[in-house]
């Protein structure tokens, strides 16, 4: 059975996914732990969290590599950069070293970094690609990672790595698979807000039509977490009540 975690509050979201990372990585024996970032608005106060005590001293720097699920194909200097934004919340201030931090080339235009970014997957992990740990959103489409509704079924061609465009404002993006996300040994959903209740709802009931609803961990339901605030919760408390 996946978890579901509601928090009071956002703040209250960020810390207890915050302090579920740390207790991860920390008990990870290996000594590369690979973390995926997601983008967007909902992550940012959980990355400051990491990069900031007691949490940032609770994590193993040394092991981590960091990754992402997604970037748009802008340069790291844009304000859509998923990576300019894990940058400014947590790397610049986290001990962790640029030969450990695997970017998305999104100035290379999607499918010049689609292809660069599969390479270097490929020449870290041997075998399927997976991650230690994934971390995603969901949009009020039900899109995770930049896998949209639209197009889903085409991405599963056995390719880690794919293109695709939309999201707001709709740009070209740079994807890993639901293969990719699926072979992680630990996926965690972060998901706050009113406008995600409905959406929230939806994932849980396992609505196949979203692409959010197709992340069934391989090594088991019990590595699928979903951290929600009470906000986002919303609806499952009202399907709870009836
Ligand atoms: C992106 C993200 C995307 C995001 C959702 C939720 O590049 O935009 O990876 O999948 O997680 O759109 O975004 P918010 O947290 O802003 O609601």
């Amino acid at each position: 059975m996946h978890e579901v975690v509601v928090a009071a509050d956002r703040e209250a979201l960020a810390q207890l996914a915050a302090e579920f990372i740390a207790r991860l990585a920390e008990r990870s024996e290996k000594d590369r732990f690979h973390m995926a970032l997601c983008g967007g608005k909902t992550p940012r106060l959980l990355y400051r969290k990491l990069a900031s005590p007691p949490i940032v001293d609770e994590i193993p720097w040394q092991n981590l590599h960091i990754w992402w699920g997604d970037e748009r194909a802008v340069g790291p200097e844009s304000r859509e950069s998923n990576y300019k934004m894990a940058r400014e919340t947590f790397l610049e201030r986290a001990p962790i070293s640029d030969d450990r931090v695997h970017r998305i080339e999104g100035e290379l235009g999607a499918k010049r970094a689609a292809v660069e970014y599969e390479r270097t997957l490929m020449s870290q992990f041997s075998g399927d690609v997976g991650f230690d740990l994934i971390l995603l959103g969901v949009g009020v489409d039900g899109h995770t990672a930049s896998i949209f509704p639209s197009g889903m079924d085409q991405l599963s061609e056995g390719r880690p790595v794919a293109v695709t465009h939309g999201g707001t404002p709709p740009l070209d993006r740079v994807t890993v698979t639901l293969d990719v996300i699926n072979a992680s040994s630990q996926v965690v959903f972060l998901v706050e807000g009113q406008e995600k209740a409905e959406i929230v709802e939806r994932v849980l009931m396992s609505d196949e039509t979203l692409p959010a609803s197709r992340v069934s961990p391989a090594a088991g339901d019990d590595h699928l977490h979903f951290f929600l605030d009470r906000a986002a919760a919303y609806e499952l408390d009202r399907l709870a009540e009836r």
